[in-house]
């Protein structure tokens, strides 16, 4: 958001012109001028319809397939400068989260506007840790996937059946109910997640052990075996919990996007959520680590990657992990995410993908295709590593994007609920198919 701008403006010297916050349109269809409000750097699409060539036109509309210029609500919840690398969780600098925070802390942040008082962090930690279990009738579903799966397939599935255990959901507009409701989808999604991964193994599920830390707790119920205790260990634990807080939120994506789409029908969250997380699923979107880790295996070495990047660049395949609709400098998750993966390979032995990344990275950052299209790692391009190195199967990857997505999928929810200028999803298009013609029967056909 931009400040006010100044009343006059000087032109040349000795002229000043009145300077007003309005656009001046000509249609020269009709000769017509037409003055429009400016806010924010930004007009309002409905002051279009005004122009119009005739009383009964239905007025103009702007055509923006993918939405890459129009901004659908104004947002307290993320800031994010793609030029300058920069992302902030309501004025807090990701860099400085990520090191001074934690994922609970942050998610109550982003959900909240605010960082919680001592009394208020422990209030919300109890309560997402006591709405961590799972109804035994989930487990039995759950039980009726194919051992092979796909976990975010099985998440999807998970979290919209979660609306059927908790019919109040639907009671959208009570505050109580939505904050109920938003323990339960925190603190069950490590849960979900987990069981998915331990049903593909065909192993028994790991309940929650609510004495651990969110992260810890994730792994207890992902690689506990038979010892009575499991221990996390604090590095990797920490590294997790670095890592959910980078993908707590990232303001307009597609996720949140589907997210604001299907809860502006008024539907109960769990079934937004589900949406939200199938728009995750693809390989354009948190799909993509999983798709860098697949890239990196078929380039197999080093001597492989000045070929691959050949291709690439003659558009016979992407560099998965690079590019972004908004950042177009190096995406500062990326950064930090470098900085954990060291940590995580000191413990874990450094993954021997990680050459080849690094070098694709150093061809890419030189080479003018991607320099000209400001081409740069997105988060996706190093966590896959990460996550191989903690012993994630590569189906798992998008997973760990969707559990800590969620806090930022609830609050842009809500955020498009209380918002008295939303109203449901429905954009407008061209028609541009046949005009009325006759219904030409079978016989008369082709
Ligand atoms: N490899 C090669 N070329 C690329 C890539 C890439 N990864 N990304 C973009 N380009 C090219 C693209 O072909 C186009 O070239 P040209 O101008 O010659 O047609 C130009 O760069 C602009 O790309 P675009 O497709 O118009 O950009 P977009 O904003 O629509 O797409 C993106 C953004 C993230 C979908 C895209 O960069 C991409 O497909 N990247 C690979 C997938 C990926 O890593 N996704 C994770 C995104 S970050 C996490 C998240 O949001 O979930």
């Amino acid at each position: 958001m931009n400040p006010t701008k100044p009343e006059t403006q000087v032109e040349a010297e000795g002229t000043t012109r009145m300077s007003r916050d309005t656009l001046s349109v000509t249609d020269n269809r009709t000769g017509k001028a037409y003055e429009i409000p400016i806010q924010h750097d930004t007009i309002h699409a409905t002051d279009l319809r005004q122009i119009k060539v005739n009383a009964d036109d239905f007025g103009m509309m702007s055509y923006d397939p993918a939405f890459n210029n129009t901004a659908l609500c104004q947002s307290k919840i993320t800031y994010i400068d793609g030029d300058k690398g920069i992302l902030r969780y309501r004025g807090y600098s990701i860099e400085e989260l990520a090191e001074k925070s934690t994922y609970l802390e942050t998610a109550y942040l982003i959900l909240n506007g605010e960082l919680p008082t001592k009394s208020q962090l422990e209030e919300w930690i109890y309560h997402v840790t006591h709405h961590t279990f799972i109804h035994e009738s989930v487990k039995k579903f759950l039980d009726g996937f194919h051992y092979d799966a796909h976990p975010m397939g099985m998440m999807i599935s998970a979290i919209a059946a979660l609306s059927t255990f908790y019919p109040e959901a639907k009671d959208i507009f009570n505050k109580e109910s939505r904050l109920r409701q938003t323990y339960r989808l925190i603190g069950k999604m490590p849960t979900l997640a987990a069981f998915s991964y331990r049903h593909s193994l065909g192993m028994p599920f790991a309940y929650p052990d609510n004495d651990l830390s969110y992260a810890g707790n994730f792994l207890n119920m992902l690689f506990k075996t038979s010892e009575l205790k499991y221990r996390p260990n604090p590095t990797l634990e920490h590294a997790l919990d670095v890592l959910f807080i980078l993908h707590a939120d990232h303001e307009q994506n597609c996720s949140a996007n589907a997210m604001r789409c299907v809860g502006s029908s008024h539907v109960d969250p769990f079934s937004a959520t589900a949406a939200a997380t199938a728009a995750l699923y693809g390989p354009l979107h948190g799909g993509a680590n999983e798709e860098v880790l697949r890239m990196l295996l078929e380039i197999g070495s080093l001597s492989n990657v000045p070929a691959f990047i050949k291709r690439v660049k003659a558009g016979e395949t992407k560099l998965m992990g690079f590019g972004h609709r908004i950042y177009k400098n190096y995406d500062p998750r990326a950064r930090i995410i470098k900085r954990v993966a060291d940590g995580v390979f000191e413990i874990m032995g450094r993954n021997p993908l990680l050459n080849i990344a690094l070098e694709c990275e150093r061809i890419a950052l030189e080479d003018d295709y991607f320099v000209k299209r400001k081409l740069y790692p997105n988060v996706d391009f190093y966590t896959g590593l990460i996550y191989q190195s903690m012993g994630f199967p590569v189906t798992m990857f998008p997973v760990l994007f969707a559990i800590p997505r969620t806090s930022g999928w609830i609050a842009q929810w809500q955020e498009m609920l209380l918002d008295p200028e939303q109203k449901i999803a429905r954009p407008r298009q061209i028609y541009m198919g046949s005009e009325l013609r006759p219904y030409a029967s079978i016989g008369q056909r082709g």
